[in-house]
């Protein structure tokens, strides 16, 4: 029997965001229905409801998830109703070419639900990144469902299901971020104090954090940074060579999605360093650059989708992490709110004021 339970939609473009009643689908082979508890607001879900991420209007929107499965299709065997789990939007398929090659992390052949939710009125849905988690229960593939411990608490889990897991990702996948390295991580919100966290996590040395704004600079401090620059007031490539005898950091992760800061990445790394794009650019952007430097310079430029991560591997790792007090995951909940309070949330994400708002349900 369908089920029917309260979400947040974005009906159309740039169009306020309203809760609706969604019909959630028994799962079919393969599909999981879970019980969300907590979802974070993330800046794509403010992409989609602008229309930034195509028009297939109405969205249910949330990605960034946490909850219990509530019920299973047939075939499915790696989780069972009372599994707590973080929701993930890359569920691997096992087959293609990366998957067989084993780097199931590049995935190209990701899958979500194959059944659809709808509204009363039988309109489909489209749920932000094949989730859709502001609503009290989604429809998913199973493989989108990662156990985790259920001693941490659903608002801090659910962190890794997108902005936590894609900025510590860059560092300790992406960036190989190792001991004794040099890092400077550009734009520190979520995704950014992310690659810091991860970065201090993986041993560097130094990590130089960069922002246009003294209250992000603050909270990068107390994520791991051990010096900022604002670039507003200073050329951020010549205080990252200041900082690293004149050289520039062993890896730079450029997570604001910019051509100017992905070009101060690119500058202000060491020879043979490495950058690594988290920040992702909209369709017009273009980046241009003397291409003798490109040779020049060496090392690699690297983007990272989702902090490269392998959530079987990744989740359950970083989640004990957290338990044992050496990952402060909790530090990125800014506030909790109501799922009614979501178009709020965008307000004060637009206005910079929050890490992360985390809708509880
Ligand atoms: N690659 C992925 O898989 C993935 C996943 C999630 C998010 N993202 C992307 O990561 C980026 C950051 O996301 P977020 O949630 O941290 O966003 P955010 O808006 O919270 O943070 C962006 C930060 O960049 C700073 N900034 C803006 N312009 C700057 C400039 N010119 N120089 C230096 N700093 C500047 C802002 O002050 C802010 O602190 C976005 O582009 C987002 O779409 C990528
Ligand atoms: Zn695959
Ligand atoms: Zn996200």
């Amino acid at each position: 029997m369908a089920q029917e339970v309260r979400g947040v939609i974005a009906p159309g473009k740039d169009e306020p965001v309203r809760i609706e009643t969604v019909v959630v689908p028994d799962p079919g082979p393969g599909e999981a229905v879970v019980r969300v508890q907590a979802c974070g607001v993330c800046h794509t879900d403010l992409h989609y409801k602008q229309g930034g991420i195509g028009d297939d209007f109405p969205f249910l929107l949330g990605h960034e998830a946490a909850g219990v499965v509530e019920s299973v299709g047939d075939g499915v065997t790696d989780v069972e109703p009372g599994d707590f789990v973080i929701l993930n939007w890359r569920a691997v398929c096992g087959k293609c070419r990366a998957c067989l090659r084993g780097r199931p992390w590049y995935c190209f052949d990701t899958h979500n639900a194959r059944q659809r939710m709808t509204l009363t009125d039988g309109t489909e849905l489209s749920p932000a990144l094949g989730i859709g988690a502001f609503a009290e229960k989604t429809l998913v593939a199973a493989g989108q469902c990662t156990k985790v411990d259920p001693a941490v608490s659903a608002q801090v889990a659910g962190l890794l299901g997108c902005g936590v897991m894609a900025g510590i990702g860059a560092a300790i996948n992406t960036g190989n971020v190792g001991r004794g390295d040099s890092v400077a991580v550009i734009g520190c919100g979520g995704v950014g104090d992310a690659a810091i966290a991860g970065s201090r996590l993986a041993g560097a040395a130094k990590i130089i954090a960069v922002d246009i704004d003294d209250r992000k600079l603050e909270t990068a401090r107390s994520m791991g940074a051990t010096h900022t620059v604002n670039s507003r007031e200073t050329d951020p490539v010549e205080a990252i060579r200041d900082l690293t005898g004149g050289f520039g950091a062993d890896v730079v992760i450029e997570a604001v999605g910019r051509p100017e800061t992905y070009r101060q990445a690119f500058y202000a790394r060491d020879l043979a360093g490495t950058v690594v794009l988290v920040g992702v650019p909209t369709p017009e952007m273009k980046l241009e650059l003397p291409l003798l430097d490109v040779f020049g310079r060496g090392g690699s430029l690297k983007s990272s989708w989702y902090g490269d991560c392998l959530p079987s591997r990744d989740f359950p790792m970083l989640i004990d992490l957290h338990l044992q007090g050496r990952l402060d995951l909790a530090a990125f909940v800014t506030e909790t709110i109501r799922l009614d309070e979501v178009e709020k949330a965008f307000e004060r994400m637009h206005r910079g004021d929050v890490l992360r708002s985390v809708v509880v349900l």
